[in-house]
């Protein structure tokens, strides 16, 4: 296994620590992410764990289910005890960008609702400023997708509609929407710009997530490193 792997691995199972039986957990989408569901079957099996899940993608229900977690659902459960997810950057003040997965507008309502909130990542996911260096998923309706584009655009914004990996077409997600990957440069005012982009008619939502997250784990090449929010 790589040292990146390594250090999802070890951030996800910190993570998995916090919860406890009975608790109704919300399952994040990605790589790192899935160590986390791992751990928590690997509890489930060897610890008679007894949890629910609410996860944020197909992906993540499918790996779930697969592995042991009986899943429920946010009508049943509408507040859960812990989301455990992960990010794409992360700045010192625990703002992150997520989507790259294409999970993000999911995995806002999930982490919503979540009285806890952790974020398992490897240390290349730091930053001092969100949108260096990386890209801001947004999801749109197709219907509107190229008006979406032109206000994005008139907001600073360099948008490109995400494709699929074998370049068939766009990138359809779990809600049937399409994903604009766009460049705004080092993102100056997050909470500014989150307004700004939410009220554009078709956008569905951002993956700005500010003020949401409460711990990560942050795995480095030899060790794990905790964040916590402080405001
Ligand atoms: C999914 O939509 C994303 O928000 C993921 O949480 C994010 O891309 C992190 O994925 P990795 O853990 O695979 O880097």
């Amino acid at each position: 296994m790589s040292w990146r792997e390594e250090a999802k691995k070890r951030a996800a199972v910190e993570a998995v620590k916090h919860v406890k039986n009975g608790d109704v957990i919300g399952l994040g989408t990605g790589s790192t992410a899935a160590y986390a569901i791992k751990e928590i079957c690997r509890r489930i099996a060897e610890e008679q764990l007894r949890v629910l899940g609410v996860p944020t993608s197909h992906r993540a229900a499918l790996l779930a289910s697969d592995c042991g977690i009986p899943l429920t659902t946010l009508d049943q459960h509408p507040v859960l005890d812990l989301d455990i997810d992960g990010a794409d950057q992360i700045d010192p003040e625990l703002n992150l960008i997520k989507g790259k997965g294409g999970a993000l507008t999911k995995e806002k309502v999930v982490a919503a609702v979540s009285k806890q909130f952790i974020v398992v990542a490897d240390e290349t996911k730091l930053t001092d400023a969100l949108g260096k260096k990386q890209l801001l998923p947004v999801e749109v309706l197709p219907f509107a997708v190229s008006l979406a584009k032109s206000k994005i655009r008139a907001a600073g914004g360099q948008p490109v509609l995400r494709k699929k990996e074998d370049n068939s077409g766009p990138y359809v997600t779990d809600n049937g929407n399409f994903i604009l990957d766009v460049d705004f440069g080092v993102i100056e005012d997050p909470y500014q710009l989150q307004q700004q982009l939410k009220v554009i008619p078709g956008v569905v939502e951002t993956g700005l997530f500010l003020g949401m997250a409460n711990i990560a784990y942050i795995g480095t090449k030899t060790n794990l490193n905790v964040m916590k929010r402080t405001r």
